[in-house]
């Protein structure tokens, strides 16, 4: 239900309805685009990024959030940690256990059968479930992986490195394949062809879907494929230390058992690193649409073992984001909603962007009608402005949105919005990492033994994803991982003693530039009832009581 004073600006919504359906908003030219990032996009805001002081990206320009992170101690202290038992030797150990690292483990899998993955919460509880509007492929006769490739470089503002973004690109047809054979329902026509829609920034209609759940849906496949496989998996299990040998190669990881505070040793010839992002450091206080364990740990792990990042200094905001009701701030109202026909409007009810631009431009725009004071308040102080759903309806005919959106229909009818009837509340939302550990095309870092994959990994996607293609990413990746560790079986050197010497001068850089020794990482998990987070979110002071 929205206040009375919400309900005003519904009005004008619906007035300007039936003139909006026949106005063309035409496409921002590139140094509109510009222009409209420069002045509103939060990436260029003053002193929301810094100079990383120590590692070997030093003097690299870092978000604030993870610069903090990444300058701060281990929990275990090198000087006098010692290995007294290796609890699991395996040949690959793989540390996430989203999409990216499941498919990892399912290709390492085709070579050998001792692995092992852990993850800090359960199997599938990632961002990748919490992916709603699609995967991108360039399968359909009108399409091709070179324009695929087009579409991905202008979106990543042509920053992205090409070799991986090659690969992303043309694997995407055998991953949709694959999805098809292992059993993903994925949405399709009568003839039995799939249906694909168009995402922001996309040339072709190329993204195909499950309903407004289609990172859920690839989960549920792919989590009962590796389950079939009897693959050895520890849950809630966190990694809070890599371990390297004498030479500086990766060999396994110091991990902790988060139920009964237990320190457990792997060994592994190869290490994969699938942990995921960063959503829940909530960047200059944006909320969030990650799901609860996304702390950017990985990150945290490879740098501290001479892993090199790039574009750490680049988030994406998610266009749109949940606005109102409060309960529901930070959470995802896909893009496939926009794809669908909604259009972005001002508290007077009038456009102010064409929807389908790329995430970064939209999100800018929104963040500009706001300051303009064209944005409606929530009670709580937030604003936002109306994605005007209704009109999906007027446009796809009636019961559109109760069958390509099912279960956002349902999360916001649950505080009384029905979507279908009523515009909803949007403001951008912490949605991404786009950079992160830079990897070539087999998820190689320039640490012997270490490999990494998904959204802790850069680089594919430039300075901004578009939609749809990090479901991709991490499938392609993850499968392109454990492939890769597979044939690293055979060629990669014994590994000697398992040391923590990386944190020597790790922890020496850190006391020379006077971090306090209490300043440690990886968060693990993010806690909302810590004074810091309550001075971000002041309305959790009221839901937490
Ligand atoms: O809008 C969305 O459904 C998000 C998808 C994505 O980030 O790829």
């Amino acid at each position: 239900m929205y206040p009375d004073y919400m309900e005003e600006s519904i009005k004008k919504v619906e007035s300007t309805r039936e003139r909006r359906i026949k106005e063309i908003f035409t496409k921002l030219k590139t140094e509109e685009k510009e222009e409209l990032l420069k002045n509103y996009h939060p990436d260029y805001k003053p002193g929301t990024v810094r100079e990383i002081k120590i590692g070997v990206n030093k003097g690299d320009l870092v978000v604030n959030e993870i610069a903090d992170i990444l300058e701060s101690y281990s929990y275990l202290n090198p000087e006098n940690f010692r290995i007294k038992n290796i609890d699991y030797d395996v040949d690959v150990l793989i540390i996430g256990g989203g999409g990216a690292g499941v498919a990892a483990a399912l290709s390492a899998y085709e070579y050998t059968n001792n692995i092992l993955l852990v993850t800090k919460l359960r199997i599938g509880d990632a961002n990748t479930v919490m992916a709603q509007g699609g995967i991108q492929s360039a399968d359909k006769e009108n399409d091709s992986p070179i324009i695929h490739y087009l579409d991905v470089i202008g979106g990543g503002g042509y920053k992205n490195i090409p070799n991986l973004v090659y690969a992303l690109v043309s694997d995407g047809p055998k991953i949709i394949q694959w999805l098809e054979d292992l059993g993903v329902m994925f949405d399709k026509k009568e003839d039995g062809n799939m249906i694909t829609i168009h995402g922001g920034g996309t040339s072709r209609k190329r993204m195909h879907t499950c309903k407004d759940y289609t990172g859920m849906e690839i989960m549920r496949v792919i989590r009962d494929e590796f389950l079939n496989k009897k693959i050895n998996y520890l849950e809630f299990t966190c990694a809070i230390e890599l371990l390297t040998d004498e030479d500086g190669k990766c060999c396994g990881a110091v991990l902790l058992n988060l139920e009964n505070g237990k320190i457990i040793i792997v060994k592994s010839k190869v290490t994969i690193l699938a942990t995921g992002g960063a959503g829940r450091l909530h960047v200059q206080g944006f909320p969030t649409s990650n799901h609860y364990g996304a702390t950017a740990d990985g990150l945290v792990l490879a740098y501290r073992v001479g892993a090199k990042f790039i574009y750490l200094d680049t988030i994406q905001y998610h266009p749109t984001g949940v606005a109102f009701p409060e309960q529901m701030l930070g959470q995802l109202i896909t893009e496939k909603v926009r794809s669908l026909g909604a259009q972005l409007v001002n508290y007077d009810g009038e456009q102010f962007i064409y929807p389908l631009e790329t995430r970064d431009v939209v999100a800018s725009a929104i963040i500009r009608e706001c300051w303009k004071g064209k944005g409606v308040k929530t009670p709580s102080g937030y604003y936002g402005v109306w994605l005007d759903t209704p009109l999906i309806e007027i446009l796809k005919g009636e019961g559109t949105i109760e069958k390509e959106l099912p279960a956002m229909f349902r999360q916001f009818l649950r505080f009384g919005i029905d979507m279908r009837k009523k515009p909803v509340l949007t403001y951008p939302t912490q949605h991404y990492q786009n950079g992160g550990i830079l990897i070539n095309e087999n998820c190689e870092t320039n640490v012997l033994g270490l490999l990494v994959c998904g959204e802790v990994s850069g680089g594919v996607h430039g300075r901004n994803r578009l939609m749809g293609n990090s479901l991709l990413d991490i499938l392609v990746f993850g499968r392109r991982a454990g492939k890769r560790a597979g044939e690293l079986l055979k060629e990669l050197p014994p590994i000697k003693n398992l040391t923590l010497n990386h944190l020597i001068t790790y922890h020496e850089e850190l006391k020379k530039i006077g971090v306090e020794e209490n300043r440690k990482s990886p968060k693990i998990l993010p806690d909302y009832r810590k004074e810091e987070f309550q001075q971000k979110f002041p309305f959790l002071i009221n839901l937490l009581k």
